[in-house]
């Protein structure tokens, strides 16, 4: 398929769940969902004034924890290919007063419209397996983070140990898709899902194309049996 056409219909679907995207992550995932995005949280440089790109928004959950509280000096710019996922980012970052530290902007992640070396740190959560062109979005991530700066990508992945990735399937493949689908009413949505979790590359292979993009010192972190992992990497010159 055509990358236009497929990044279309993957706009097409999160404009479509936008509106219960966060209640179904909160529930479906048990609550997991921000443990995760905190251990982007954990894995953040010392400096506290930092302009940050958080790629592939959505609704804003990452973006909105990175200029809570002690992180309130950051400026982080939030891009997504979504409209509906960035007008439910829009409302909470006016609930939560934080339209003079925040930005939205749509903008596709393999054509992103900054000058290079612009961010000193770049987050992706839940957003790089839904990339119409993976490498393009990597080459674009790494072209615009300043020398120095470091990338955190936040993904979901399959349990190591056998009988518990079993035992994830049969969730995953079923009952998640068929809750979802009763919730949102866009059951296909959720088959997508764990159609691309299931097609993402495993982590050497992924890491693999980080370094490919020219990112360097990457290191991994499996989180709950490895249902998700957070990769960091750095562009060094
Ligand atoms: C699963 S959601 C994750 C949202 C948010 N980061 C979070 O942690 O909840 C994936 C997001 O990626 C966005 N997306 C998909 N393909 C994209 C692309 N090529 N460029 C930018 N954003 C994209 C979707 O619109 C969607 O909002």
């Amino acid at each position: 398929m055509p990358i236009d056409e497929k990044r279309g219909q993957i706009q097409g679907m999160f404009d479509a769940i936008a509106a219960h995207y966060d209640c179904i992550n909160r529930w479906l995932s048990l609550r997991r969902d921000a443990a995760w995005r905190n251990a982007l949280l954990v894995a953040l440089p010392c400096s506290t004034r930092m302009t940050i790109l958080d790629l592939a928004t959505g609704t804003g959950e990452v973006l909105l924890s990175l200029v809570a509280d002690k992180y309130a000096n950051n400026f982080v710019v939030g891009a997504d290919i979504s409209v509906a996922m960035l007008r439910t980012a829009r409302l909470k970052i006016e609930n939560e007063g934080k339209e003079d530290c925040t930005a939205l902007t749509m903008a596709a992640a393999e054509s992103l419209c900054f000058a290079d070396n612009t961010f000193d740190l770049i987050t992706v959560a839940f957003g790089v397996r839904n990339f119409s062109d993976r490498d393009a979005g990597l080459a674009e991530m790494y072209r615009v983070l300043r020398p120095g700066g470091r990338i955190l990508v936040l993904e979901f992945s399959l349990p190591e140990n056998g009988f518990i990735r079993s035992a994830y399937l049969v969730y995953f493949r079923r009952i998640l898709p068929f809750l979802a689908g009763l919730i949102s009413r866009h059951p296909d949505a959720y088959r997508y899902l764990n159609r691309s979790v299931e097609e993402f590359p495993e982590s050497g292979v992924f890491s693999a194309r980080l370094k490919a993009a020219g990112f360097q010192r990457i290191a991994l972190q499996r989180m709950t049996f490895g249902i998700a992992t957070l990769y960091i990497a750095y562009k060094t010159h």
